[in-house]
């Protein structure tokens, strides 16, 4: 990569399966960008670790989740497809980068509230210095845009502050990115909850679609969806949950807010939330169809994790050491 293109970088976390929500907020707009930019897209095990994670779970969670950013249409020889912990300088550069990033500016994240709250026993410095690590990630490839949902919005901000802050300091070293976030689909909201995200550490089940959720699965989450007394098909801030199951059908279907509100006018519940369900069941099958085939051929995932480690580290080494000799550090 030598940057005669525009680079886009986003990760995800293998904390978990990933929800409906990820999908339609980040990992599905990832590989539109392969033909324009340069892709580098990352498996985020160590920012998954600020909450404890079963080992044996983070290690099936990573695999299927690289599998699935194959499934989705990333090319892992065209892009670049790795796991963060497998390219060190993304821990070098968070150390460095710890050092230009304020404690102010990291009590003011709404991501460690929210965590530090919901993970009161267990509220660890990884926690609180997440959103340095997460500027080391994207800063490492001279990132130009971080396609990511509406929650990330503010630590793309923060990344673009201390690099700014840096730059300012050693000269230009960074390039400033900007976070890409989705017209629809930005922030999927809870099936049971829809005040709140839909988020994969929620306790009840039915308030998330998983990715890999069974076509029946699926359509029994939608048909228990909570949704409103009026029974009518209709956005509005007085009804969240039929705003979010109408936001869910437009973007798994392409269709505009209006044409839906017009097609299920006078129609009521009843057969709305089945046609939602049945739009996601559609919509997510060739990515879990994909993601079974591929997860069946363990050898050929780890080819491809070491190919896109390796391709990762000639770029990332490159920025660390420009950023190492600007610091003062001797020279390895
Ligand atoms: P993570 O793993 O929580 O989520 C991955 C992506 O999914 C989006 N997302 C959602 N979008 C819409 N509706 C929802 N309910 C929803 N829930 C999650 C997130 O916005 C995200 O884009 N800190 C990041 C991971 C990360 C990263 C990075 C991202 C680490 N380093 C560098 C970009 C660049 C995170 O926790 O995402």
């Amino acid at each position: 990569m030598n940057k005669t293109r525009k680079v886009s970088f986003s990760g995800i976390q293998p904390s978990g399966n990933i929800t409906l929500g990820n999908y339609m907020g980040a990992l599905r707009n990832w590989p539109s960008y392969q033909d324009e930019y340069d892709c580098v897209y990352c498996v985020v095990d160590e920012h998954a670790i600020t909450v404890r994670q079963d080992p044996t779970a983070l290690r099936h969670h990573a695999m299927e989740l690289f599998a699935q950013l194959i499934a989705t249409g990333i090319d892992p020889e065209k892009s670049i497809l790795f796991i963060q912990s497998h390219v060190p300088a993304h821990a070098e550069l968070g150390w460095a980068l710890n050092c230009y990033t304020m404690f102010g500016e990291l009590s003011r994240m709404i991501q460690f509230k929210e965590k530090s709250a919901s993970h009161a026993d267990n509220v660890n410095a990884g926690l609180f210095t997440y959103p340095t690590l997460m500027a080391a990630d994207i800063l490492l490839y001279q990132t130009d845009i971080v396609p990511v949902g509406e929650d990330q919005r503010q630590h793309v901000e923060l990344t673009r502050d201390i690099a700014q802050r840096f730059n300012g300091i050693y000269g230009d070293v960074f390039t400033l990115p900007e976070a890409v976030i989705p017209k629809v689909g930005a922030r999927v909201m809870s099936l049971t909850e829809p005040t709140k995200k839909m988020s994969k550490s929620a306790e009840n089940e039915n308030s998330y679609v998983l990715v890999m959720d069974s076509p029946d699965a699926i359509m029994r989450k939608f048909k228990r969806a909570v949704t409103d007394s009026d029974a009518c098909v209709r956005k509005s801030p007085e009804k969240p949950g039929v705003s979010n199951l109408i936001d869910i059908y437009c973007a798994a279907t392409g269709e505009s807010v209006e044409e839906v509100e017009r097609r299920f006018e006078g129609k009521g519940y009843g057969n709305f939330k089945p046609a939602v369900g049945e739009a996601v069941v559609e919509l997510l099958r060739p990515v879990r169809e994909e993601t079974e085939r591929l997860m069946a051929d363990k050898g050929e995932l780890e080819r491809l994790y070491r190919l896109g480690a390796q391709k990762a580290s000639a770029v990332a080494e490159r920025t660390l050491s420009k950023v190492h000799k600007k610091l003062g550090f001797l020279p390895r």
